[in-house]
């Protein structure tokens, strides 16, 4: 399969204007927004670290004004969690197993995991000014980095994911977020060079919006939340017509078997995460 759009930057990773001070690409400020919020909601210390004043401040604001509806806040919880979950379930009993975070942002999850589990290997990937950035705050906050965590820089959409990885395969792939982002061809594109770069049997896990889902986003107290952050973040590219289309999609580049979760399905899964939770996005699981 031919890279659809060439070999040109993705529109996240582009410069373009926004909210001063998060950032000079979509990509970015989508990642400091997230980061500032989480570090609003959940005040621990390493969610904490990983947002600069200037993100908090505009997560602040933004919570302000979503305030009432619970359950699109929830989702700030709930999809972390459930990537969580998700991972964890993979990788039972797959003690020396390599993991790959696409589009970590400011998660301090493959950190976590790689602290957790010693002998897993983490690699993350995101935007270059993005992965400069966090390495920074890790160091800022003199949160050591462990031995069986990379952090590596890419554009997933110009670059293909083999020659990031130097060939090497993953157990698991997640991309919490990052879809979205990209017209479905290329999703399409990112999705096939992620099989490539699985293991026999190996997982990937994403989640992208549906036409449910945006329909869910579109009305409620929190609507001009969201639309500052997309005004901030860059536009949905990529919507599914339902799940059926994700099944399609995924096993058109060969993918074995294609799962798809609502998000409120897997957050009753979870018992610590705060419900309702808002139908925010589609889930897939797609087996090599
Ligand atoms: C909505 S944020 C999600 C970040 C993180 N996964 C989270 O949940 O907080 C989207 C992430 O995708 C990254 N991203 C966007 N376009 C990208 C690209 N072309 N290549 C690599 N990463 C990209 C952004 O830098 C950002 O960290």
């Amino acid at each position: 399969m031919t890279d659809p759009l060439g070999e040109q930057a993705s529109p996240t990773a582009r410069e373009s204007s926004g909210i001063l001070g998060l950032g000079r690409s979509g990509g970015q400020r989508s990642a400091e927004m997230l980061a500032g919020i989480r570090a609003e909601l959940m005040p621990t210390p390493e969610y904490i670290a990983m947002a600069r004043p200037t993100g908090r401040v505009i997560g602040g604001m933004l919570l302000r004004l979503a305030r009432g509806d619970q359950p699109k806040i929830n989702v700030v919880i709930a999809r972390p969690e459930a990537y969580r979950h998700l991972i964890a379930q993979t990788l039972r009993d797959k003690p020396g197993a390599h993991y790959v975070e696409l589009a970590s942002g400011f998660l301090p999850r493959p950190w976590q995991l790689a602290r957790e589990f010693p002998q897993l290997r983490v690699t993350e990937v995101d935007l270059p000014e993005v992965i400069a950035e966090k390495q920074r705050r890790f160091a800022r906050a003199k949160l050591t980095l462990p031995p069986n965590l990379r952090m590596r820089s890419a554009d997933l959409g110009a670059v293909p994911l083999a020659e990031v990885l130097a060939g090497e395969r993953a157990d698991v792939i997640t991309a919490e977020g990052l879809l979205g982002y990209f017209p479905l061809e290329k999703v399409q594109f990112i999705a096939a060079g992620v099989r490539q770069s699985l293991k026999a049997g190996g997982v990937f896990i994403a989640d992208i919006a549906t036409k449910e889902t945006i329909a869910e986003l579109s009305t409620g107290k929190g609507v001009q939340a969201l639309a500052i952050f997309r005004r901030n973040a860059g536009s949905w590219l990529g919507v599914l017509d339902d799940p059926a289309h994700a099944q399609r999609l995924f096993g058109a580049v060969g993918y074995s078997r294609v799962e798809t979760y609502k998000m409120p399905e897997l957050a009753e899964r979870l018992p610590h995460v705060p419900k309702p939770v808002a139908n925010a996005t589609l889930f897939v699981i797609a087996h090599n």
